[in-house]
């Protein structure tokens, strides 16, 4: 049988009109655009108007993915949507969604906190590649701002509101996911928790007595995990697409942290002007934001066909998920031909990053230390 892949063949986004900045914050919390600007790169980012619910951001998102591919929502064989702020807690989104767009077709709501839309992905592109469906729309759509306290200043000045999507076709050309990788450490649960309303602690007095009915996070303990997993998984998931670190085009992560970014790029030995960001103007969108951070480069010129890009979302769980895309077509990577010059120079050059991040990662401790200690001086 002949091999299928899942073609990214269009994308779309919404962002709310109404912006929060950081200097309107420092009227609202103990804080500075300063120290939102150098721990975080955030300057801006969106908040849901009136108007705008979870549902009508996701259909306006993933309208223009269809219109984009020149595809009708009937043709549409599966919608999903990840998101953790849907309209209600029952029904799931995606049923909304889908009616909505006027698609006939099966809908599912998935939760796997920012990291959702990249699992979506992984999903919808295997449903293709198994045979299962032709056409399945991936949508991240967030008002994240619901379960923030505008009070707490260590939470409220990170996030925003946000949706993006794109839809995936059947192609018989590699194109799509080449690799991925989906993780998930539930150690960590407690990380970044929205402690009440769900059905451990139904919503009560206390809850608003409390304010347990927003997200609380212990964001030291979310910085050192996703510092350590964006390399070490961006690294694997590359590997298994037999790609080394310098045959990526262009790395969209999560944009939670630009330094969490930057020490990223550090381990990778990656210049850090190949890893897009728009954190400046949205903040963290939860599962919107490396979806909407995708179709941002590819209309800024960033990204294009036959480009190599590599993805990666982590967030509450806590979970993380990463793959390598192959936008359009290109060439298949020298791993997997039999004998050439172009493989012999590819496995050396593997070989020799093997060794590099052995000694990079025995020595990432002693680092980790120097740097906490000049923090504290
Ligand atoms: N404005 C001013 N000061 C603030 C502040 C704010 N908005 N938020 C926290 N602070 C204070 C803290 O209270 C602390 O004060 P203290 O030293 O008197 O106790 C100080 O700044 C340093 O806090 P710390 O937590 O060490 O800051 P940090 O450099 O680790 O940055 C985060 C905090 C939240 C920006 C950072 O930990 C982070 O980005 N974590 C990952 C979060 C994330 O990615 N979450 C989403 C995952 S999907």
């Amino acid at each position: 049988m002949q091999e299928r892949y899942a073609k990214i063949a269009g994308w779309g986004k919404y962002v709310p009109e109404k912006i929060l900045t950081n200097h309107d914050l420092e009227k609202m919390v103990d804080t500075s655009d300063e120290w939102i600007r150098t721990r975080t790169g955030i300057q801006e980012r969106r908040i849901r108007t009136e108007n705008d619910t979870n549902s009508s951001m996701a259909v306006a998102a993933g309208r223009q993915a269809l219109e984009k591919a020149g595809l009708a929502p009937t043709d549409v064989d599966l919608i999903i949507v990840a998101t953790s702020s849907p309209d209600y807690l029952l029904p799931p989104v995606s049923s909304q969604v889908q009616h909505m767009l006027g698609a006939k077709c099966g809908a599912f709501q998935l939760g796997a906190g920012c990291s959702g839309w990249v699992y979506g992905l992984v999903v919808g592109t295997n449903m293709i590649r198994s045979g299962a469906y032709d056409t399945v729309l991936v949508i991240g759509s967030e008002i994240i701002s619901f379960a923030i306290d505008y009070t707490d200043r260590t939470t409220c000045v990170l996030f925003g509101d946000a949706a993006a999507a794109v839809v995936l076709t059947a192609s018989e050309e590699p194109t799509g996911v080449l690799a991925f990788e989906l993780g998930s450490d539930g150690s960590d649960y407690d990380a970044l928790i929205v402690p009440d309303a769900g059905s451990s602690n139904p919503l009560s007095q206390s809850t608003i007595d409390n304010r347990n009915g927003y997200i609380k996070m212990d964001g030291r303990r979310v910085f050192k995990f996703a510092s350590r997993t964006v390399a070490q998984s961006l690294k694997r998931v590359i590997d298994q697409a037999g790609l080394l670190p310098d045959d990526i085009d262009l790395f969209i992560p999560h944009q939670a942290n630009a330094r969490i970014v930057e020490a990223g790029a550090r381990l990778l030995r990656q210049p850090v002007d190949k890893f897009y960001m728009n954190i400046h103007k949205y903040g963290n969108t939860s599962t919107a934001s490396v979806p909407l951070a995708m179709v941002e480069a590819i209309e800024e010129g960033r990204l294009k066909d036959g480009d190599k890009v590599a993805m990666i979302a982590f967030g509450a769980g806590l979970t993380w998920a990463t793959v390598v895309v192959q936008m359009g077509v290109g060439e298949i990577s020298p791993a997997h031909s039999l004998f050439s010059a172009a493989r012999l120079n590819y496995l050396a050059k593997r070989t020799t990053n093997k060794v590099i991040d052995s000694v990079q990662m025995s020595l990432l401790p002693l680092y980790t230390w120097f740097v906490g200690r000049n923090k504290k001086k």
